[in-house]
This record gives C-alpha cells, sequence and structure tokens, in this order.
C-alpha cells in the first residue's frame, strides 16, 4: 500500500490500533527515515492514548497502558544481546496480553513469536510503501 505523507502513514497506523487483538505482535522492518516510529505513532492514537510516541532507543521499551489495549514499544536498534531484553521481561511482556510493537526486529529476530505479523516500509518516492510479509 502506498503511504504518500506522513500523514497516511499515521492513518494507517490508527487502522491497525482499532483492528488490534490482544496478545498480538507486530515487527516494524525497514530503514532508518521508513516511517517505523509515525506508524506507532498512529496505532497508539488509535487506541485512544494522547502521550507523544518517540523512539524507544534509550530505554529499550515504551509503555501506554490503561487504554483498550496496552502497547508495548520496542526498539531493538540498540540491544546487542538479546539476554538484555529476557532481563527486561521479554516473555512477560508476550504473555500479557497487549500489543507489542517492535522495531529493528531483524536484528533478534530468534524473539519474534511465531504469530507476528511482519510488516515492511520502504522509501518510495517522497512516500513511503508498506506490505505485509
Ligand atoms: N508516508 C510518508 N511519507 C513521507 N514522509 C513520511 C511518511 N511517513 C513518515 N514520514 C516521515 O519520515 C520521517 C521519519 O519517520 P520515522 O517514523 O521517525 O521513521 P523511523 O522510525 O522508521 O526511523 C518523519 O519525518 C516522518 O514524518
Ligand atoms: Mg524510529
Amino acid at each position: 500500500m502506498n503511504l504518500p505523507d506522513a500523514a497516511a502513514t499515521l492513518a494507517f497506523g490508527r487502522e491497525l490500533g482499532l483492528a488490534a487483538q490482544a496478545g498480538e505482535v507486530i515487527a516494524l522492518v525497514g530503514d532508518l527515515g521508513a516511517g517505523k516510529t509515525t506508524l506507532t505513532q498512529g496505532l497508539v492514537a488509535g487506541l485512544g492514548y494522547k502521550e507523544e510516541v518517540t523512539s524507544p532507543t534509550f530505554s529499550l521499551v515504551q509503555e501506554y497502558v490503561g487504554g483498550r489495549l496496552d502497547v508495548f514499544h520496542f526498539d531493538f536498534y540498540r540491544v546487542e544481546d538479546e539476554h538484555e531484553l529476557l532481563d527486561l521481561g521479554w516473555d512477560d511482556y508476550l504473555d500479557r496480553q497487549g500489543l507489542v510493537i517492535v522495531e529493528w526486529p531483524t536484528l533478534h529476530p530468534d524473539l519474534l513469536p511465531k504469530n507476528t505479523r511482519w510488516l515492511k516500509l520502504s522509501h518510495g518516492g517522497k512516500g513511503r510503501v508498506v506490505e505485509e510479509d
């Protein structure tokens, strides 16, 4: 699907948020600037949260709780060893029946469960393209 501008990425994220089911895991593949955090912003807004969404690069995870579904937003970019995530309680996050969303999932693909939805964002002209794997 073509996402001609950032508003389209936000709108697509909102749709994902509205449709999201408890226990869903979404892996967002794409280079720097591909729109992963923007899509997550839309998704978090779609679940009714008013908070600003920033990349969880330094905290590893940002949590949005209390809405229809809790959202756990991970960024694997600076995770050197998957034990950092396991120590943080990765398995518990998967068990919490919220929505887990992961930027840079291909850096630690073994952590993603089988039911993960893989979405790939790429640059397309001035806009972006999103594809489901
Ligand atoms: N569909 C789009 N078309 C054009 N620009 C976009 C689109 N989606 C997002 N952007 C812009 O691209 C930039 C990088 O987006 P960001 O979500 O931070 O990327 P990532 O998290 O993948 O590094 C932001 O300025 C954002 O507004
Ligand atoms: Mg990002």
